[in-house]
């Protein structure tokens, strides 16, 4: 099974709801596939932070998404993941 796990970048990292969200949740047996929005940071490091604070799952590399990203956008990001 593979989930989506997007969030908003706040102060240079994923967004405090990020991690309560992804704490009550269990990953084993799945690929997770990360998107973050943001003004201008990159992703940095607040996917790999999530996936060391969880321990299970197959956390693929995330993408950011310009905060004012259009639909068209979003689509064509998840049409290019073959899935
Ligand atoms: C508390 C807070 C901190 C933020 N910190 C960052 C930041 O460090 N870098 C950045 O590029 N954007 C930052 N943002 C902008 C958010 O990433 C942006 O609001 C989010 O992607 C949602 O976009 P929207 O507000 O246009 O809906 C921050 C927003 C908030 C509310």
């Amino acid at each position: 099974m593979t989930e989506f796990i997007g969030y908003p970048i706040w102060w240079g990292g994923a967004a405090w709801l990020a991690n309560h969200f992804v704490t009550d949740r269990d990953f084993i047996s799945k690929k997770v596939i990360l998107f973050a929005a943001s003004s201008s940071s990159p992703l940095g490091s607040s996917g790999s932070d999530l996936a060391t604070m969880i321990g299970t799952g197959d956390w693929q590399e995330g993408q950011r998404l310009s905060s004012n990203a259009s639909a068209g956008e979003v689509l064509s990001w998840v049409e290019s993941l073959d899935l």
